[in-house]
Order: structure tokens, then sequence, then C-alpha cells
């Protein structure tokens, strides 16, 4: 059942995020604008649409007269209007490159020997977010729900909060958030906490990264009183309340699993066979970044086929990297190691014919991305750590026929929904992937059906308009059962080690 968010109209939600919901394509030298196509975008599309809703990001490329005049029009098809936020060349180095890229996605992903901490980055970062802040203000007008996502935008609600905006703002953190002990490496961590705690609702993807929050907050901010409640906690903080709660997203479930259906996927699941007679199919799909984990996730191959001889021959692995973020200096020395682990281990192992890895650098359109989802048995996604990865949901959703075995990280959010069917590893261990490759392989078709069924109920019931909707109603809750005086905080925090 596809469920709709109905309850919440007179909203006018504002929704922010670093990067507007289109993509932007050259053509001919003219600009040419395609509506997004990712999780968030199908859920929150339709409340924009309902609402009068405003969805305020970057665009993605410099701004000049021509794409504001086209960002404008494009306002009539998309059937919500874009606001746009200009990024100069040194707000993109420093804030996107920099402080998001180089400081807050690797420590928040426990990645901390990936970080650089750069003070100039950091007071990019808050310019761009004071930037963020004033265009939501400028169309905030009747808005009673801004919501910000993700980490590029945590200062926005300071900044927010500041322009007199103190009980209409919500933030969603798409990343995970790391333990304490982590988090304590940041130079702006107490900035970065205060900021957080501006926003009326601050939703995460998991209990833990929830609990890893709340920790940080009673180390960093003894004076913040939290209070438990059933499904939330609440903070009250500088004279304000925030609920905290955790909102594992999703996918629009009914739409992949109707159009693996169609003939256009079919056909693309039978070509991928096709190209591996006899094989059983390993796919594995990332955006070419060190969190997905993907030089583990070769060796830990490489180890199966050293230990499973019989397995030689027997299957192939498709590992699809879509490129990213192609300006960090680290994520081309990956793209360098990636290619030659891909080399070595193909010249080790090529035989008659058969090579073990087929590796594609780039994206494929839908229908041979649910192809390559359905035509493989076995799907291998070993982030180190991950807010979700929806990867993991899209497969299952795919395997309309039941079958299919997911070996998934048990760092990445999505372990905490499927842990019901999938089977669960550590990326870190080798050996144990290896093991876990084997046992997909010979695994029958009841224990497949078994589990697969499991987890696309799951992903069924919990899909990403039941995020939107749960949110939203959290967010909803009156004053008297939510901020009332049954809520107010009773205890003062202790910090806790
Ligand atoms: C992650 C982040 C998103 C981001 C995406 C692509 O999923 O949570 O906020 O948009 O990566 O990264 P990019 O740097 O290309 O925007």
């Amino acid at each position: 059942m596809t469920h709709r968010v109905d309850n919440i109209e007179e909203l006018k939600p504002i929704i922010a995020s670093n990067r507007l919901p289109i993509k932007l394509e050259r053509i001919d030298g003219n600009w040419q604008i395609l509506s997004g196509t990712g999780g968030l975008v199908t859920a929150l599309a339709p409340v924009l649409r309902h609402n009068d809703g405003v969805w305020v990001g970057w665009p993605g490329a410099p701004v000049n007269e021509e794409l504001e005049r086209l960002l404008h029009s494009s306002a009539a098809d998309i059937g919500y209007q874009l606001k746009i936020v200009d990024l100069t060349e040194k707000d993109i180095e420093r804030f996107y490159r920099g402080f998001s890229n180089e400081a807050l996605w690797p420590l928040f992903h426990d990645l901390i020997d990936h970080c650089s901490f750069d003070i100039k980055h950091w007071e990019t970062y808050q310019q761009v977010n004071y930037k963020f802040a004033k265009a939501i203000a400028d169309t905030a007008s009747g808005s009673n729900l801004i919501w910000v996502q993700d980490y590029h935008l945590i200062m926005t609600g300071y900044f927010l909060k500041e322009m007199g905006f103190t009980d209409n703002t919500a933030f969603f953190l798409h990343i995970p958030f790391p333990p304490q002990d982590i988090f304590m490496r940041l130079p702006w961590r107490q900035e970065i906490l205060e900021a957080m705690l501006c926003y009326r609702l601050i939703g995460f993807q998991t209990e833990r990264d929830r609990r890893n929050f709340v920790r940080c907050v009673k180390a960093l901010l003894p004076e913040a009183q939290v209070n438990q409640r059933r499904k939330y906690q609440i903070i009250k903080y500088n004279n304000q309340l925030s609920r905290i709660g955790a909102f594992p997203i999703s996918i629009d479930y009914k739409s992949f699993n109707d159009d693996a259906r169609s003939k256009d996927v079919n056909d693309a699941a039978w070509y991928f066979h096709e190209r591996f007679p006899d094989q059983k199919i390993i796919v594995g799909i990332d955006r070419l970044d060190y969190t997905k984990g993907i030089p583990h996730r070769l060796l830990a191959f490489e180890n199966c086929l050293e230990r499973y001889p019989e397995l030689r021959r027997k299957i192939t692995l498709v590992e699809v990297v879509v490129p990213s973020r192609t300006e960090v200096p680290e994520y081309q020395m990956m793209k360098k190691q990636i290619d030659e682990m891909v080399g070595r281990i193909n010249g080790r192992f090529t035989e008659g014919g058969w090579v073990p890895i087929h590796y594609i650098f780039g994206t494929l359109d839908r229908s041979e991305l649910l192809g390559c989802y359905k035509a493989s048995e076995i799907a291998l996604i070993t982030p180190l750590k991950d807010g979700m990865n929806l990867v993991a949901k899209e497969y299952c959703a795919s395997h309309v026929d039941d079958l299919g075995v997911l070996i998934l990280s048990e760092f990445a959010g999505a372990a905490s929904r499927l842990d019901c069917g999938a089977i669960l590893v550590n990326p870190y261990n080798v050996i144990e992937v290896a093991d876990a490759i084997f046992r997909a392989y010979i695994m029958d078709q009841s224990e497949q059906k078994n589990r697969m069924r499991k987890m696309r109920s799951e992903i069924r019931r919990n899909n990403v308009f039941r995020w939107v909707e749960q949110f939203v109603a959290t967010f909803e809750l009156g004053d008297e059962n939510g901020y009332g005086k049954a809520d107010l905080p009773v205890s003062t925090s202790t910090p806790q080690q």
C-alpha cells in the first residue's frame, strides 16, 4: 500500500538541502532541467505540490540569468517552486568539498583518518549556512514547516533561530551520528551540537545514531535537560525544546516492485544473465566513496575464490561504481586503488573465458539497474559505515520472485531493519565476508524465500511515504502532547563517558 501524506495540509513546507532535487544537463549549449528521481524527492514532491511548497538549494552549477529563468519557469512542470542558493567557487571549495566532505562526512562515518579540519573551511561553512537561512527566511512567509536536510546544513538551524524561527524548524540527518569519543575530536563540536538543538525536531536514521547524539549532548552541554518520552526524547537547552527521534528512511517500494515486473526490466535482467552464462551473479553497487568499503569487499571476494576454488567459473561479481565527488583528491585516489585491485584479481583468476569481476564505472539507467538487481542471485553490500543504504532495500523490492540473498554490513543503518532476512557481516572481516558469499551461494531456495519475504514485507510497510508521515506527525504533535507540563524535563543530565 502506498501511503500519501494528506494529513499535513496547510503546512506550506519549505525543504532545504544542499543540492536542489533536479538534474541539470547541457544539451547543444543550452541547459535542460530534469526532475530528480531519488527516494527523498519522490516522497516529498507530492507534499510540496499539494501544499504550495518551496525547495531551497544549490543547483550544482554557476547561476546566470539563463539558468535562473529556466529554473523559475520549470516550477510549472515540477509542480513546486525552486529557490536558488548560489555558491561561489570559494564556497564550493571550502563549504562543500572542505568542511562538509573532508571534515563532517568522514568524522560522522567514524573514519577519523580521513578527516581534515581547517578553520577557513569552518568559517565558510557558517557563511554558506547563513546564506541558506537567509534564502529560507525570504520565502518563509506563512510556512509552518521548514525541513532542513543533512550534514551540509546543520548551522542553518542556528541562523534561522537568530532570525526568529524557533518553533517551525526540523532537521533530518541522512548520515550516521558518530559515537561520543569520535565526535569529541571535532574542533567545533560544541557549536555543531548547539546548532542542532536550535531545531524543534531532529531526526536520525537509527536508534544508535540518536543515542550517540544524546550522549554527546549530555557530555558537552551538561546544562541540557533530557526527558524520555515513549518514542522520542525531549531536550531542553537554551530555552528551546527539541524532540529527538529515529526515523529510518526508505524507498518507494511500490514503484520498484511494479517496475521490476515490466518488460524492459525483464529484458535487461535476461541480458545480464546472457552475458554471464551458467554463473551466479553477485552485485555490488555504490557511489565511489571510501565509506562504502569497496576495497575490503574486493579482498573478500578474492579470499572466497582462493578458499572455495569450487566457486571459480561459477560466480561473477558485477561491481558498479558510480562516480562521485570526483574533485576531492581522496576520491581520485580511491578510483585508482579500485582499478588496480580489479585488474590484479582478474589477472590472477581469469581462466577459459571466465572473468571473475565485471567492473562498471558509471551509472545504469533505471531499467538496467532493476534488471541488474533482478538478475543477481546475491547482493554484497558492505559499507564500513552508512546512514541507511537504500541499495539494500531496492535490491529486495526488485526481487519479486522472493529469491536472492542479501549480504549486508552490520554497520549500515539498513541492518537495523533488514536483520530479519539478511546475512549480516562485519565488512572489515574479510574471511567472514568470504564465508558469507559461500553460504549465500549454497543457500537453498526455501531459505532464500523465507528470508526475502520478511525483508520485502518490512520495506513494503515502512516505505518512504510512511517515513514522511511519521516525521511530520512527530513534528506536529501539539503542545499539550509534546511540550506540555507532563513533558517538561525532570532530570538534569549527568555527563556519561
Ligand atoms: C549522501 C548524502 C547526500 C548527498 C549524496 C551525494 O547520500 O547524504 O546528502 O547528496 O551523498 O553526494 P554529493 O556530494 O554528490 O551531493
